[in-house]
């Protein structure tokens, strides 16, 4: 049978890398037969990446949506519903930053950060929870960052998101233990993705690549079903980038 992995913010870093990962493993992993839900704002991001997990032999499928919207969040999930019939998992890994001193940061700034790393990762995930309660089965990973416990100068409303992100992985968890789902917290240091933007190779070998996070990702959804990887603290080998 199909497994239904949708995957937030895919057309890009982390979340591209976790999708090609689940893809690679179609024709390596016995049994497994998924069809990889792609989604974020850029059409043309999505398109590619569906392209690359085809050419792997996965079944991929694009939905362009903004996650800080709740039309587009029940969208998302009625269409996946009406078409494949379930959702197994969620990848909870759109997010965004803006990185600046306290002083410097604007309300626009906290609500745009807010809108999509709590609003859009709490409404999606309550929906999808719902499936995964009544049919008692699914694994949900939240790709919060070392962020969700430890404070960086630059980056509070971020950090208040994450920390925010991770009360709801504690929160959803309490539920997810009495129906047999799986929520597993991944919490990277920093990763050289597009979120850095232009990254000076100095900087760059400082940092994880976004493989180094989808590769344990996809080994903890591949873990037999009794067990739930419940933490992944992945760092740099030196450790976090001074702020
Ligand atoms: N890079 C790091 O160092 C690092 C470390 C720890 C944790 N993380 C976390 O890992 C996750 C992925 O980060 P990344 O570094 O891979 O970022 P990225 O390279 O900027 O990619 C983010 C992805 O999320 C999508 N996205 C952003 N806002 C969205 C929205 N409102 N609706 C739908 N999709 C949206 C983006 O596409 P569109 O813009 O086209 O929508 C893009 O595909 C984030 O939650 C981030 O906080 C990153």
């Amino acid at each position: 049978m199909k497994q239904v992995i949708i995957i937030t913010g895919a057309g890009k870093g982390i979340g591209k890398a976790i999708a090609l990962d689940f893809a690679r493993a179609t024709g390596t992993q016995a049994g497994f037969d998924p069809v990889l839900i792609l989604v974020s704002r850029t059409l043309a991001d999505l398109e590619s990446v569906a392209a690359e997990c085809r050419s792997y032999g996965a079944e991929a499928d694009i939905f362009q949506a903004n996650i800080a919207d709740t039309l587009q969040i029940d969208l998302l999930v009625s269409s996946t519903l009406e078409r494949y019939g379930t959702i197994d998992c969620l990848v909870n890994n759109a997010g965004v930053g803006r990185f600046k001193p306290l002083a410097e940061l604007t309300e626009e700034d906290f609500d745009y950060t807010m809108s999509i790393n709590l609003k859009g990762t709490f409404f999606l995930t309550q929906r999808v929870f719902a499936v995964m309660e009544e049919k008692r089965s699914g694994h949900i990973f939240f790709i919060t960052s070392i962020a969700a416990e430890t404070a960086f100068k630059s980056s509070s409303v971020y950090c208040m998101s994450k920390f925010g992100q991770k009360g709801l992985v504690e929160a959803i968890r309490l539920y997810a233990k009495t129906c047999n789902v799986r929520i597993t917290n991944v919490m990277p240091g920093a990763v050289c993705t597009p979120m850095w933007g232009e990254v000076p190779d100095n900087m760059k070998s400082l940092m994880m690549m976004p493989e180094d996070i989808s590769r344990p990702v996809v080994n903890a959804y591949f873990m037999p079903q009794r067990t739930s990887v419940e933490e992944l603290v992945l760092r740099p080998v030196s450790g976090d980038i001074p702020d």
